[in-house]
């Protein structure tokens, strides 16, 4: 019996890193994957890469930030499968440059903030709100969310970033608290630092020795380490497992937060 024999998963952002290490963990677990993101082309390789592996996929061109492309998102998939078992909101705002400006507190613009907010939290909160009512006739369904460990705690840079990810666990939350008691569960993986495209962008191996320096772990996780959660919170092995926030971080935020200074101290890497 596979994890998700039969069960119809929704993945935003699907189309790289942790989306797509998901899609194709899902589908060799039996899942029916719809692969949601906003670049059509790479959405659609990344479903034809599943297919060609012996996997059910779709393809879905849908930006989280519009509105009528979740509601065509979950219309779509219910008007084509019937049910929504799992919705894992995954995809993030993307602009470089506003992610630059983002980094100085006294530059802080809102319309870096609302453009984050839009689809880091909206676009996760309207796709529960939209996909909670298919689920509730069936009285079953698991809402995934990839916050960041950079929610956990303050930040001298990605202010916008790292306080949707904040906002997003509290709806991650309220949700659960609300749908709970009615089959449907509500859970947020916190990962850290992890080797996607979108961290390869900007770190250099600097960056990676100084994450090495707070990670208790000997290496900087993959995107398969996170689906691996992801796997398990979409999976009915996971059914007494409501409204938690899971570090997947390498053990990073296991220890008191000088840890690296203590390193340092004693002379160790
Ligand atoms: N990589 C890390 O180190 C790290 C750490 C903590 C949290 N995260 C979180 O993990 C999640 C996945 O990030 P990743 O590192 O795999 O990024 P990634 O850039 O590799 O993949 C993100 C995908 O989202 C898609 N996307 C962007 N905007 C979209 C939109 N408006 N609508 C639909 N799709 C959109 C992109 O096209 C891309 O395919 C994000 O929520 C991110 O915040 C990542």
């Amino acid at each position: 019996m596979q994890r998700l024999s039969d069960k119809i998963c929704i993945i935003t952002g699907a189309a790289s890193g942790i989306g797509l290490a998901s899609a194709k963990l899902f589908a060799r677990e039996g899942g029916t994957v719809i692969c949601a993101d906003i670049r059509a082309e790479a959405a659609e390789e990344a479903a034809q890469a599943i297919i060609a592996a012996g996997g059910e996929a779709r393809a879905m061109r849908v930006d989280v930030g519009n509105d009528d492309d979740l509601a065509g998102m979950i219309d779509q998939t219910v008007s084509d499968f019937g049910r929504i078992d799992v919705l894992f909101n995954n995809a993030l705002f993307v602009n470089n440059e506003m992610a630059m400006r983002d980094g100085d507190f006294l530059a802080f613009d809102p319309k870096i903030f609302f453009a984050t907010l839009k689809v880091n939290v909206l676009g996760a909160v309207l796709a529960s709100k939209l996909a909670i009512p298919h689920m509730l006739e069936r009285g079953t369904g698991s809402i995934i969310a990839t916050s960041s460990g950079s929610s956990m705690g303050g930040d001298v840079t990605a202010y916008s970033y790292g306080s949707s990810k904040a906002a997003l666990n509290w709806f991650v939350q309220a949700i659960a608290a609300t749908y709970g008691k009615q089959g449907i569960r509500s859970n947020a993986i916190l990962p850290g630092p992890t080797q996607t495209p979108a961290k390869l962008q900007w770190t250099t191996p600097e960056m990676d020795a100084a994450f090495m320096k707070v990670l208790n772990v000997p290496f900087i996780g993959e995107p398969e380490d996170i689906a691996a959660m992801a796997l398990f919170l979409a999976s009915d092995e996971s059914r007494y497992v409501n409204g938690m926030l899971y570090p997947v971080d390498g053990g990073q935020s296991c220890t008191v937060p000088f840890v690296s200074v203590t390193r340092t101290m004693k002379g160790e890497q």
